[in-house]
């Protein structure tokens, strides 16, 4: 299936579309070729503050109220030339691209093969290049497998915001953003998502400048030989692997900036804690030390890792791991993102390095309608799962019924509820420990 280009696409969420200045200042990451050249001042980012709740499209309507015009610019210089840009429009798949953000951002490359990110006999793979890893404790995606890589621009390096060795100008948050990996301009993230081994979707997350990213969805056809960048918001298809089908729903491009919001960073998976894990026999730190793609040594020893919190994709459950440690990763790293300072409800704060008292969410009173037929008026009530607003919450599987998160999900995560509910029942108060 082939989807046209449509200008409402991306203009309803690139905020404040500056000048075009050429080579926006490619943070000394050296070369993204010519093909960043003409982004200048795009800023896809500040989706932040965005607080929409679930519902069809409405979310592009709230992003692009943020910022400035929401840019018509179609033109945007790039015609031609530039790898990236230029394959965009065309059947001319022949021209691959070198994998970096598009010369312009409303016209990205439309078949995942061409864009130089996966492997153009294959595409299923990442490009030989990419750097692939996996996380501790993953974000739930309705219980689709997925696989993750980045390509780092030539020379680029990742930065490491770690507060034990750096001043508070680097952590301006403290202790707390301890571990943040900061990746360079033109780098591109790569998530791929599988039922039964079979691709059903293809994400890129792309690093336009210094203050911006940018997100492309692919939907893979179930032959399994092409994917193509999604242009509806939210899409909905039932995917046959071959053994099952499967309901799955792409997100808009403004979900993309409400999750990977600038409070969390941007990228959210890659930060000390998450990437402390062994993979293939040897550490994923260590690995990539070797690869020399830090700019720093690491601080040692290492961040503590996350655990794991349930036996699934991300291998087996921590052996050993305390009710805390298992519940406390798991909100980490499915809510913390958005409920953090900055994020997109900041009221409370679920990262795991604040201590239990400090969240704001044990006996503290909501303060949203409560869902239908939820009773909770804490958001979290120590001893009592069932009468927690994040419990009852996490229980819901339609974003339209007031299920968290309330975007990209729409089946319940039993395991999740298992491990939070006993937990918040361990809990004898707000400082306990269980
Ligand atoms: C519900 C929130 C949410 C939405 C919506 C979302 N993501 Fe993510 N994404 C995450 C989280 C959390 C991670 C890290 C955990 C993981 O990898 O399992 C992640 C990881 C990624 C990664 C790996 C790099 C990273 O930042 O960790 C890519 C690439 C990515 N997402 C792309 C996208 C794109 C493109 C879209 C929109 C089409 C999107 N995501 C929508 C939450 C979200
Ligand atoms: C994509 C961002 C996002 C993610 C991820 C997310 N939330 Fe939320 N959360 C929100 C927003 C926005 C609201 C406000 C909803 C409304 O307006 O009713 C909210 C509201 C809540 C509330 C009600 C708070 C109150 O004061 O009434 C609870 C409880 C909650 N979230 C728990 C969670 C939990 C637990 C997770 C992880 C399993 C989670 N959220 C993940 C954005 C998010």
């Amino acid at each position: 299936m082939r989807h046209s280009l449509i200008g409402s696409f991306i203009g309803l969420l690139i905020l404040g579309c500056g000048s075009t200045d050429a080579s926006s200042g490619a943070g000394g990451s050296g070369a993204t070729g010519g093909s960043s050249a003409g982004v200048g001042g795009m800023a896809a980012g500040a989706a932040g503050s965005s607080s929409s709740t679930a519902g069809g499209g409405g979310v592009a309507g709230s992003v692009s109220g943020a910022g400035g015009n929401s840019a018509g610019s179609s033109g945007a210089g790039a015609a031609g030339s530039s790898g990236a840009g230029g394959a965009s429009g065309a059947g001319g798949a022949s021209v691959v691209g070198n994998c970096s953000p598009p010369a312009d951002v409303f016209s990205p490359i439309t078949d995942l093969a061409a864009t130089g990110c996966v492997d153009p006999n294959d595409p299923t793979k990442p490009v030989a290049r990419a750097v692939t890893y996996e996380v501790n404790s993953p974000l739930w995606s309705d219980s689709a497998d997925k696989a993750r890589a980045f390509v780092l621009p030539a020379g680029g390096k990742i930065h490491v915001r770690d507060c034990i060795n750096h001043l508070a100008t680097d952590c301006p948050g403290g202790v707390q953003d301890d571990g943040r990996w900061e990746f360079p301009v033109g780098t591109v993230m790569i998530k791929i998502f599988m039922f039964d081994s079979k691709l059903v979707e293809t994400r890129l997350f792309m690093h336009l400048d210094a203050d911006d990213w940018v997100g492309y969805s692919y939907e893979w056809d179930e032959k399994q030989t092409k994917a193509t960048i999604t242009t509806s918001d939210r899409a909905e298809v039932m995917f046959n692997t071959g053994t099952r089908t499967v309901d799955w729903h792409y997100p808009s491009q403004a979900d993309c900036l409400t999750c990977h919001n600038s409070g969390a960073g941007f990228t959210l998976g890659p930060e000390t804690a998450q990437m402390n894990r062994v993979v293939g026999g040897k550490n994923q730190l260590d690995a990539f030390t070797t690869l020399g793609l830090f700019d720093a040594p690491l601080v040692m020893p290492y961040k503590k890792a996350l655990v794991t919190p349930y036996t699934g994709q991300a291998g087996a459950q921590t052996p050993g791991a305390s009710k805390t440690a298992l519940a406390r990763s798991y909100l980490h790293a499915n809510c913390g993102f958005c409920h953090r300072p900055d994020g997109a409800f900041s009221l409370f704060d679920l990262r795991n390095d604040t201590a239990l008292k400090d969240t704001n969410v044990c006996s503290a009173a909501i303060t949203k309608a409560a869902p239908t037929g939820a009773t909770a008026t804490v958001r979290m009530s120590p001893g009592h799962s069932m009468e927690s607003a994040m419990w009852q919450r996490m229980n819901i599987a339609s974003p339209d019924d007031g299920r968290m998160p309330q975007i990209a999900s729409y089946a319940v995560d039993a395991n999740a509820v298992n491990v939070v509910g006993s937990w918040i029942d361990a809990l004898t108060d707000c400082n306990s420990t269980p």
